[in-house]
Order: C-alpha cells, then sequence, then structure tokens
C-alpha cells in the first residue's frame, strides 16, 4: 500500500539538515509532504511564502516531494490529507524529550497517525534555523549550513535585516 508521511516544521529557514531528512523521506516512502506551520508563538525571519519559495527550490528534484502550508493542529491536517506518519529528524538527545510529547499527543488526537524519528547525519548534529539566523545576520559564512542553491537568497534577507 502507497504510504504517504509528512515532514512538519517552521522551516525559517531551511537547512541542510532538513533537507537530508526530507531527501531521506522521499527514498523511504511513495509521498512526502513538507509543511511548513503558518501561525506559530515564534515570530519568522522568512516569510511564509519565502518560506515556501527557498524549499520548493531546494527539493526541487525530488520529484514525490510536495510542499505545503498549514495552518491549527498537525493531526487534524494530516487526517484531512491521508498522512500515515509524521517523520522527525533527531539531532540529539536534547531533541528526545519534546519530539516524544508531541510524537505521543499527535497520536492521542490521531490514532492513526505513526512518528518515525530518522537520526540526524552526522554533519547536522549541530545545526539549526535559529544557528542559520543569528550566524548570518552577523556576516558569517553560512554555505555549510544551508543548501547551496538558497544560499545567496538567504544571506541577503538576513544581512537585510541585521
Ligand atoms: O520546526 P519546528 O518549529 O520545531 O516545528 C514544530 C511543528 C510545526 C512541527 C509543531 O509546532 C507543530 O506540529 N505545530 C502545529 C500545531 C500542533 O499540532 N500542535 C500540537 C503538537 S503536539
Amino acid at each position: 500500500m502507497s504510504k504517504t508521511v509528512i515532514c512538519p516544521g517552521s522551516f525559517d529557514p531551511v537547512t541542510r539538515g532538513h533537507l537530508d531528512i526530507i531527501t531521506r523521506a522521499s527514498k523511504m516512502f511513495d509521498r512526502v509532504i513538507v509543511a511548513v506551520l503558518v501561525n506559530s508563538s515564534k515570530t519568522p525571519t522568512f516569510s511564509i511564502d519565502e518560506r515556501i519559495q527557498l524549499l520548493g527550490e531546494t527539493v526541487q528534484e525530488l520529484s514525490n516531494v510536495e510542499i505545503v502550508s498549514f495552518d491549527g493542529l498537525l493531526a487534524e491536517y494530516c487526517r484531512k490529507r491521508g498522512v500515515d506518519a509524521i517523520v522527525k529528524g533527531l539531532r540529539a538527545v536534547s531533541d528526545f524529550e519534546y519530539e516524544f510529547q508531541m510524537a505521543i499527543a499527535n497520536k492521542k488526537l490521531n490514532p492513526k497517525l505513526e512518528t518515525v524519528f530518522l537520526a540526524a547525519d552526522a554533519d547536522s548534529t549541530y545545526l539549526s534555523s535559529s544557528m542559520v539566523r543569528e550566524i548570518g545576520s552577523m556576516g558569517g559564512d553560512i554555505s555549510n549550513f544551508v543548501p547551496a542553491c538558497v544560499h545567496d537568497r538567504i544571506v541577503a534577507k538576513l544581512t537585510k535585516n541585521g
């Protein structure tokens, strides 16, 4: 049976760590929905349109990956779209407690919804969007941290804001 999974997140902005998880999910499952959360308590640096555009360019060679935005509960969105599982990357033990809580809550809300954790690639264990924003806005080199095809646009935005 065909399996659809979702990679949800803020993607503010997309990093090489995100790309690694999305790429691996696209090889393991039939269909991958990359879902950008619209309303979160955090004020994003990149607008929803910018985040979607950067993600779209980043994954353009992965034919079974779709980029969407979503609002409200992830478990409900997954129910509407017939998603079988949430795919998340785990970078370190420090990620685990929060991710484990979310996995259980999402399963309570939608009992058919599984969560699959992928161990982050060794090169991505230290990497986060907030680190990219901080280093980039202070003029540091972020070329190892973000996908090459969107590097210049991310730098332009971060240095304009800085
Ligand atoms: O990249 P992030 O900010 O760590 O992603 C967090 C995200 C978007 C996966 C999480 O905040 C989420 O699923 N939000 C949607 C609202 C929701 O369903 N909350 C209950 C989660 S148990």
